[in-house]
């Protein structure tokens, strides 16, 4: 496996992976989700972890897509487990209990796609190109897209989508709600130092329990989801950032986590 696949970026808990295949287009191979399984492994044992910011090596490319070569002699069997492996994997990323964003810089297809869709939330250059062309290929998105993308822009855009393959563009995703902002290249790439400020003077345990709330409470009916963000407001209760936090609002002075 080449080592620097995906490389690495910490600056004090908000961690940069940036996808590094610009030849394929930062196309998704084995070796890059394993790359990306044993920085998930590191990442989840990380306590001053704070967010996980996902970009593309280039200008091109956010990540273009399951890797088509890799693919095309797979038996339907060594299909499953590849899908499987990505997966599992892709889902690992979704859960880590801090904020995940995708910077999007450059085609964001297929796999890519997918990958942007298990974030938090994503943000897109003005040149950024999404799609899932799958069905060009003869196939259908694997690495779940079927799935997250109805459940980001509604089941009527998903199919649209996922039948016809068609690309769209920045301010298009936008629209449609698979991206929560637009901006330029430059300011894509000066975003890490944005949200650095915007989660700075936030507890980080709350941050946590918000994140948890609200994808525990989606795979759950309302009135169970609703217990759930009572028990975890309550939760907060019981430590010392909402201690710090209220008095510090109190005592007219900035709260120090
Ligand atoms: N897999 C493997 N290699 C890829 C790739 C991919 N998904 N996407 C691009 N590349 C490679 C190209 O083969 C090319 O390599 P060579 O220079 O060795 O020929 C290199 O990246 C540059 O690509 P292009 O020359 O094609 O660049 P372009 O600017 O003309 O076109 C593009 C860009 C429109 C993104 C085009 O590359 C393209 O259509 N790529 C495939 C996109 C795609 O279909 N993605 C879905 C994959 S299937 C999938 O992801 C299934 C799933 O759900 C798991």
């Amino acid at each position: 496996m080449s080592d620097n696949v995906i490389e690495k970026n910490d600056n004090d808990g908000i961690v940069t992976l940036t996808f590094n295949r610009p030849k394929a287009l930062n196309a998704l191979n084995s070796d890059v989700l394993k790359a990306l399984a044993a920085h998930l492994s590191e990442l989840e044992g990380q306590a001053n972890l704070r967010a996980v910011l996902l970009t593309g090596a280039g200008e091109k490319a956010f990540v273009a897509g399951a890797d088509i070569t890799e693919m095309r002699d797979k038996t339907p069997e060594q299909a499953r487990a590849f899908a499987a492996q990505a997966l599992s994997t892709i889902k690992r990323l979704e859960r880590l209990p801090v904020p995940v964003v995708a910077l999007v810089n450059g085609f964001c297809l297929g796999g890519g796609c997918e990958l942007a869709l298990a974030c938090d939330w994503a943000v897109a250059s003005d040149n950024a190109i999404f799609g899932q062309p799958e069905v060009l290929l003869g196939v259908i998105p694997g690495f779940g897209g079927t799935q997250r993308l109805p459940r980001r822009v509604g089941p009527a855009m998903a199919i649209d989508l996922v039948t016809t393959g068609r690309k769209i563009d920045a301010q298009e995703a936008l629209r449609i709600g698979l991206v929560n902002r637009v901006m330029s290249q430059a300011e894509l790439s000066s975003y890490a130092e944005e949200l650095t400020k915007q989660l700075g003077g936030n507890g980080r345990q709350a941050v946590r329990a918000a994140k948890q709330a609200v994808h525990d409470g989606l795979d759950q009916d309302l009135d169970s989801a609703l217990a759930l963000e009572t028990s975890l407001f309550a939760f907060c209760f019981a430590g010392e950032e909402q201690k710090e936090g209220m008095s510090a609002f109190v005592e007219k002075r900035k709260a120090n986590f």
